[in-house]
């Protein structure tokens, strides 16, 4: 796959959750660009950022690895699309039985994250949060430096404070400066 390089976070096993049956599903189902604004190597920095958080949150990381690959995959242009959140857990529905191993507390989180991850909110489960904190985390390819009072968690805060000027990535946590 193209930008399979992009897929490989250190010490994560990619495959796992995001398996090779979902991502043709999901390239199948994509319209925009593939490796675009908010295509796979957006997944895969969300995915790798919010792994990164979960090791702090204690989010579920089978939620948050899903979330990443999923939470875009439905929408039908780069600007304003109000209603992608709501596409795609109707796509991750369908999708449940064949591609996605989750039980019926962790799937209700994952459609919750999706669902209303581009409305701002702040309030909620922890993995929810995690979910949501990854993606706003990844504003900068899009000019927009994330703001600590915009994100959820206190992980996602000390992540943006250990952020260098714009243009430069986030400093993992754990990461000496
Ligand atoms: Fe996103």
């Amino acid at each position: 796959m193209e930008g399979n390089s992009l897929l490989h976070p250190a010490g994560a096993d990619l495959k796992r959750v995001i398996t090779p049956q979902l991502i043709f599903a999901i390239r199948r189902k994509y319209d925009l660009d593939w490796t675009g604004l908010h295509g796979v190597r957006h997944w895969a920095r969300v995915r790798k950022v919010g792994l990164e958080l979960a090791r702090v949150t204690g989010a579920r990381t089978n939620v948050v690895e899903l979330f990443s690959f999923l939470h875009d995959s439905c929408r039908r242009g780069d600007g304003h699309d109000p209603d992608h959140g709501r596409r795609a857990v109707g796509f991750a529905t369908q999708l449940r039985a064949d591609c996605l191993e989750l039980d019926d507390e962790d799937f209700t989180l994952l459609c919750e994250a999706i669902e209303y991850h581009s409305e701002g909110h702040l309030g909620a489960d922890v993995t929810v949060q995690t979910c949501w904190d990854a993606d706003r985390l990844d504003l900068e390819r899009v000019g927009i430096q994330p703001e600590p009072h915009k994100v959820c968690t206190e992980a996602a805060r000390k992540m943006i404070s250990r952020t260098r000027p714009l243009g430069t990535s986030l400093t993992p946590l754990g990461t000496r400066t």
